[in-house]
């Protein structure tokens, strides 16, 4: 049984795959495939593992007439037509939990690095700018006692609130799909959040209903003072209404990790100096990517040498 893996992954889950002498491995590692490439490629394997740049559309599916097994190499699945896939018979799953911590822990890196000058600051050192030290220079912001408003209070939202409340002695508050009365956070609405948070930290997934979630109207409604860090999804925010925002300073600051249309980033948002940009890595951690690669070949091996359900079944 063929398996396409479109990306390079770590050898511990490409290792767990070679032990089934029945599996052949096909893993790639040039430039994402073309659509016309995925297509062709997917033709005759049984199980496939896209990475993020890989849109499984329909005709991919459709396409993969041995498909078993759409193993994403990610916690987040909007890339993949899951409704396609369930049409046909094919199981979609994921790699959530071992990216949690890694995701977090970026969230908040960005935050300080927001809140602290952190980029400016380094850039002014390299272009031999600090002559000498100034009491006003690069004045940031200290977290304690200050709001944090986590929207999409999964896993990675409740780690971020948790680094955040005993890390930092922040005041959590959260909007979400459902409530989570034990974690001690209050629940507000998303309006409410924006207008008293001083960080607002995007941890849902991107839906139908996320979309956007964050355009001109709620970006007014945050206080000027305030940052905003996603490391969820671009299309969560509109990115045209946070580059207005940003520019007229509705809001102080923006630490972003994921844009409306990766890779390409809009030249006036890479032009503004209140915003710290980073290409997707939140998740890059050794320890991450090792354990996503293992959940990959569990699924795959549950599905193809077991035939039963992937363990992180979507
Ligand atoms: C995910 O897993 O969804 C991250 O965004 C990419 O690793």
């Amino acid at each position: 049984m063929k398996i396409l893996i479109t990306r390079e992954i770590p050898k511990a889950g490409i290792r767990m795959l070679q032990e089934h002498a029945d599996l052949e491995i096909d893993c790639r590692n040039g430039p994402p495939l073309s659509r016309e490439e995925l297509i062709e490629s997917v033709r005759d394997v049984h199980a496939i593992v896209p990475v993020i740049p890989d849109v499984i559309d329909e005709d991919i599916i459709n396409a993969g007439k041995n498909l078993k097994i759409i193993a994403a190499f990610s916690v987040g699945y909007d890339h993949i037509d899951t409704y396609a896939a369930e049409k046909k018979g094919i199981y979609v799953s994921n790699t959530p939990g071992d990216l949690t911590q890694s995701v977090a822990e970026h969230t908040i890196a960005l935050m300080t690095a927001v809140g602290r000058n952190i980029v400016q600051a380094d850039k002014y050192i390299r272009k031999g700018e600090y002559e000498f030290w100034d009491p006003m220079l690069f004045l940031g912001t200290t977290f304690i006692g200050k709001t944090l408003g986590v929207v999409g209070f999964g896993r990675i939202g409740q780690y971020v609130a948790e680094m955040c409340q005993k890390g930092f002695g922040m005041r959590i508050v959260y909007n979400s799909r459902f409530k989570k009365p034990s974690s001690g956070a209050s629940f507000l609405s998303l309006d409410e959040l924006l207008e008293i948070s001083d960080v607002v930290s995007l941890n849902c997934s991107l839906t139908e209903e996320t979309r956007h979630l964050i355009d001109e109207p709620e970006l007014k409604k945050m206080k000027p003072t305030s940052l905003l860090i996603n490391t969820s999804r671009g299309p969560v925010i509109n990115e045209k209404s946070l580059i207005r925002a940003l520019r007229e300073k509705w809001i102080a600051g923006a630490g972003l990790d994921v844009f409306e249309d990766e890779p390409k980033i809009p030249e006036e948002l890479i032009n503004l100096d209140n915003v710290v940009l980073t290409p997707h890595i939140a998740s890059a951690t050794k320890e991450a990517r090792i354990q996503m690669a293992r959940m990959v070949a569990e699924n795959i091996i549950k599905v193809l040498i077991k035939g039963q359900e992937p363990i992180h079944k979507i």
